[in-house]
C-alpha cells in the first residue's frame, strides 16, 4: 500500500509543488491547510496535474485540540512534510506575538502527536535566513546561524532549535527530523496549473516582476544599486520550485529508509549560483521576450547584500541536485502568471 504523508501548507507555493511530485513518486498525500494564505481550488489543479486528488483538511495546526483529532483520524501517517506558517517578514516585525503563536505552536503541535501517534518522521520548511549576512560564501552547512533580522526568521531558527530539541530527547523512540533550508524559491510547474499567488502588492521580487510584466504593476522596484557586488544590485540564489519540491522527495525517503546520520539533520537547498536583482531582471526579458519597466530606487531595510549555497553536502549525501536553468524558470513563472490573468 502507498505510504502515507502528511503534508501541511500543501496549498501553497511549495506545498502544492512537493504534493504534485510526492504523488508522482508513488505516495498518498493528505493536506492540511487553513487557506488563510492560498485556494481549495488548488486542489484541484493538483488533481490536474497528476490525476489523483489528494485528501484534504481544512484547520488551523495552532489549534491543539484540532491536531490530536487530525491524528485520530489518519492513523497511517508515515512522515510528515510540515510547510504551514505565516512567511511575511515585514508583517512578522509589526505582529510579533502572532508570528511567534501560529508558527511555533503548530511545529509543537505536529512534534507533540508524532510522539503520541508513533510517526517517526518529520521534514521542516527551514529558510537560509537563519544565516542572516554571512561573513564568507558561499554558505555550508557549517556556516554559523546569526541572530536573526526578523521575529519570522526567528521563528525558523528556534524551530530548528525544538526540532533539534526533540529529536535528543526522542532518541530511543528514533524519531526523525529533517530541516531543509530554503534558498530563493521561484518558478511554477511546466503545466502552468500551479504556481506563486501572492496576496495583495508581492512582497518578493518574482511575483513582482511578473505582474509587472502582465501590467498589474506599473514599475518594479529595484531596492537599491550600491551594494558591493559587481552591478550594485543584491545577489541571492534562485532555486526553482519543483526542483525544490523534488528535495522533499528525497529527504522523505531518506527518513522512511532510515539513511539519516543523525536524528536531526539539516541541508542547504539552493543552486549554488548567485543572481543579483538586475541580472534576473535581464534574464526574465531574455527567456520571455518581455520588456520590464523597472526602476532604481533606495534600499529595503532589512535585506541582506548576498547570499548563496554550497550545495555540496545536499548534493552529495542527498544525491540532490538542482537542474532547471534559471531562464526556463523564469519562463514558467510568465507562464502561470499569464495563465492566471487570462493572457495569451
Ligand atoms: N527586490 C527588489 N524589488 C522588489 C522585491 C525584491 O529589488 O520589488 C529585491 C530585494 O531587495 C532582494 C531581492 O530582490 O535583494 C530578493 O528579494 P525577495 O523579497 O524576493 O527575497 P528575500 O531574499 O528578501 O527573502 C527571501 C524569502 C524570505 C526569507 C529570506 C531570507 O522571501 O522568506 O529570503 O533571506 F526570509
Amino acid at each position: 500500500m502507498a505510504k502515507q504523508i502528511l503534508v501541511t501548507g500543501g496549498t501553497g507555493f511549495i506545498g502544492s509543488h512537493t504534493v504534485v511530485e510526492l504523488q508522482q513518486a508513488g505516495f498518498d498525500v493528505v493536506i492540511v491547510d487553513s487557506l488563510i494564505n492560498s485556494k481549495e481550488e488548488t486542489v484541484d489543479n493538483i488533481e490536474k496535474i497528476t490525476k489523483i486528488r489528494p485528501k484534504f483538511e481544512c484547520f488551523d495546526l495552532a489549534d491543539r485540540e484540532k491536531v490530536h483529532a487530525f491524528f485520530k483520524k489518519y492513523t497511517s501517517i508515515e512522515a510528515i512534510i510540515h510547510f504551514a506558517a505565516l512567511k511575511a517578514v515585514g508583517e512578522s516585525v509589526h505582529k510579533p506575538l502572532e508570528y511567534y503563536r501560529n508558527n511555533l505552536n503548530a511545529l509543537m503541535n505536529l512534534l507533540e502527536c508524532m510522539k503520541e501517534y508513533n510517526v517517526k518522521n518529520f521534514v521542516f520548511s527551514s529558510s537560509c535566513t537563519v544565516y542572516g549576512q554571512p561573513d564568507k560564501l558561499p554558505v555550508t552547512e557549517t556556516t554559523p546561524r546569526k541572530p536573526a533580522e526578523s521575529p519570522y526568521g526567528n521563528t525558523k531558527a528556534v524551530a530548528e532549535d525544538i526540532m533539534r530539541d526533540f529529536t535528543v530527547a526522542n532518541a530511543d523512540a528514533d524519531m526523525k527530523c529533517l530541516a531543509l533550508r530554503y534558498f530563493n524559491p521561484i518558478g511554477a510547474h511546466p503545466s502552468a496549473l500551479i504556481g506563486e499567488s501572492p496576496v495583495g502588492v508581492p512582497n518578493n521580487l518574482v511575483p513582482y516582476i511578473t505582474q509587472t510584466a502582465a501590467g498589474i504593476r506599473e514599475q518594479l522596484s529595484i531596492f537599491g544599486d550600491d551594494y558591493n557586488t559587481p552591478d550594485g544590485t543584491p545577489i541571492r540564489d534562485y532555486i526553482n520550485v519543483v526542483d525544490l519540491a523534488k528535495a522533499h522527495v528525497v529527504a522523505i525517503n531518506r527518513l522512511i529508509e532510515k539513511k539519516n546520520k543523525a536524528n536531526y539533520e539539516f541541508f542547504n537547498i539552493g543552486t549554488g549560483n548567485g543572481y543579483s536583482v538586475m541580472e534576473l531582471v535581464k534574464a526574465f526579458e531574455a527567456s520571455t521576450g518581455v520588456k520590464l519597466n523597472y526602476k532604481v530606487v533606495g534600499r529595503r531595510a532589512g535585506d541582506i547584500e548576498k547570499i548563496w549555497a554550497d550545495t555540496t553536502y545536499a548534493n552529495n549525501e542527498l544525491g540532490w541536485k538542482a537542474e532547471t536553468p534559471i531562464g526556463e524558470t523564469l519562463l514558467s513563472a510568465w507562464n502561470w502568471e499569464k495563465r492566471v490573468r487570462g493572457i495569451k
